[in-house]
């Protein structure tokens, strides 16, 4: 058999080290508390970790503010912390992969705060997109564009002797200005960051907006269109100059032993135009948001797996697939309700519309065992396994993420999908620490999802977790073909992967199930597949 570069096929879980697991109990999860559960990740039956960002940050933005890309922040660990855990994770055989910051970094970077004590038009300043205000005394925004989380995504500074002066961009929060990927030291820079991480010995880069880099020459006004068809195009997304930059990263990783893999964050569409994001001269993979965006409905579902499918192919790249990560609401509870709130608002006490979460859980489970029935590679984000709901009762007084804040609570922001892993079902923090601490306080009822009383359960969303991985490595799933089954009704997803027929019933009634082995359902199988149920069922030789 042709040997196939491993994220072809893999499944990738996403630890979100604030609320993993905290070995130090201040409150915080850290990269020791990660290290000593890596056993129940090599147990659930995933091929690698992404880490999200553990480097030293004043946490504006959970760490995604990066204030030194080659440190780790006290409040994480150490370097040698850092190096147990990628030793102990080889050891394991899981892979290891850390998160990349460069469209962006925190206020407190010394590069930005060398731009702030240097004249206007120095180097130091071209680090960043710093720009003259608008208006007789510049006391407007250079442009009218605004930040994801909210308000103006410019901020102005003030001069060395007091007056007021540039304004500088940051689509984010205000503490994390835009670097300007169009200035060659910026470029230097991260080269070096990458050989840094490179050489502890990862295996690849989860990128941050890596659709956001370079921003339109000239920075022009954007006016949204008033009936958007899909993503409409905008001056700092997309930019095509942005693919020079991950072919000379590629160049570089490729020089290392290993397939090293990067794996870009990028909100783009059509697919068409994501799968640029991964020719076979740039990144492996990308993230397929369409997919976690879809509903469950059988027909849309279908579309969105074809395109995906027919895309990435075109380019010679598998698809990914993803259901749940750190900025969306949890799945668990977006299919337990009819709407959909936008990505980043979040659920909170006083949105309209509630997550049913029995149902909510019953149709999680669905999805995952549909998409882990898929070809292509796949990311879990830490906490599905046990089939957590968002939290949606955080008090007010307890929420961090910057869209909170930045929208004068208009958003709730991602905060409920953050809330530190219950392991066990008692301690005051429910195992996440020895101690009464914990960042975001977690809900009383996550005490009945706690991971050790859903070992051994064979009705616990973990155990299917645990089947669902270990029947698609055996069967090879990831590295399969998809055929799509005919004859079922239109609310049906069937189809053979390999030696596997897999059925997701979206419908409204019970459909009988064709003869064979039954190798993982999502449910009970009580008089056929019942709605919201999938299976996996051996095929016919
Ligand atoms: C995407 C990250 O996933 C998100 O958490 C972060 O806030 C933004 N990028 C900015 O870095």
């Amino acid at each position: 058999m042709v040997s196939r570069e491993w994220w072809r096929s893999s499944v990738i879980y996403q630890v979100y080290p604030r609320s993993f697991a905290d070995a130090d109990g201040d409150g915080l999860g850290d990269l020791a508390g990660i290290r000593s559960r890596l056993r129940d990740l090599a147990k659930l039956g995933v091929d690698a970790v992404w880490l999200s960002p553990f480097y030293t940050s004043p946490q504006h933005d959970a760490g995604y503010d990066v204030a030194d890309y080659c440190a780790v922040d006290p409040r994480f660990g150490t370097l040698t912390d850092f190096d147990e855990l990628v030793s102990e994770a080889h050891r394991l055989e899981l892979k290891v992969i850390v998160d990349l910051v460069p469209n962006h970094t925190s206020s407190d970077h010394k590069w930005f705060q060398e731009a702030l004590a240097s004249p206007e038009g120095s180097p130091e300043r071209d680090r960043y997109l710093f720009r003259p205000g608008k208006g007789k005394h510049g006391n407007q925004p250079p442009n009218n564009w605004e930040s994801v989380f909210g308000g103006s995504a410019w901020e102005r500074v003030a001069r060395p002797d007091g007056t007021l002066g540039e304004w500088y961009l940051h689509l984010f929060d205000k503490s994390q200005p835009d670097l300007n990927w169009r200035n060659d030291w910026v470029r230097t820079q991260f080269i070096e960051i990458l050989k840094f991480w490179l050489d502890r010995k990862i295996d690849g880069f989860r990128v941050d907006v890596a659709h956001g880099l370079i921003k339109k020459a000239g920075l022009p006004d954007y006016f949204p269109p008033k009936k958007p068809r899909g993503m409409p195009a905008t001056p700092f997304w997309g930019q095509p100059e942005v693919h020079e930059i991950y072919r000379t990263w590629r160049k570089l990783i490729d020089e290392y032993p290993g397939e090293k893999l990067f794996v870009a964050e990028a909100w783009v569409s059509p697919m068409k135009k994501l799968a640029n994001w991964v020719r076979p001269d740039e990144m492996q993979q990308a993230f397929n948001f369409a997919y976690l965006g879809t509903p469950l409905k059988a027909g849309r579902l279908k579309s969105v797996i074809n395109n995906s499918i027919a895309a990435f192919g075109q380019v010679g790249s598998p698809s990914t697939w993803v259901l749940s990560n750190h900025d969306v609401v949890r799945h668990a509870s977006r299919f337990g309700m009819d709407v959909d709130y936008p990505q980043g608002d979040g659920i909170g006490p006083k949105s309209p519309v509630k997550p049913d979460r029995e149902l909510g859980l019953k149709r999680a489970r669905a999805a995952t065992l549909l998409m882990l029935g898929l070809p292509g590679g796949s990311y879990l984000y830490q906490g599905e396994e046990l089939g957590l709901p968002e939290d949606i009762d955080l008090p007010d007084a307890a929420r961090q993420d910057p869209t909170w804040a930045r929208t004068k609570h208009k958003r709730y922001g991602r905060d409920g999908c953050r809330v530190p892993l219950p392991w066990t079902p008692d301690g005051e923090t429910f195992g996440f620490n020895n101690s009464t601490e914990s960042w975001l306080p977690q809900p009383s009822f996550w005490a009945d999802y706690a991971r050790s009383i859903q070992e051994g359960d064979p009705t616990s969303t973990l155990e299917l977790y645990r089947l669902a991985l270990s029947t698609r490595k055996a069967k090879s799933l990831g590295e399969g073909q998809l055929r799509w089954l005919e004859g079922y009704p239109r609310t049906v997803l069937a189809f053979q992967n390999g030696a596997v027929i897999v059925i997701a019933n979206f419908g409204k009634k019970n459909i009988s199930l064709p003869r064979g082995e039954v190798l993982v359902a999502s449910g009970q199988l009580t008089d056929g597949l019942p709605p919201n149920t999938t299976v996996w069922i051996r095929a016919p030789k």
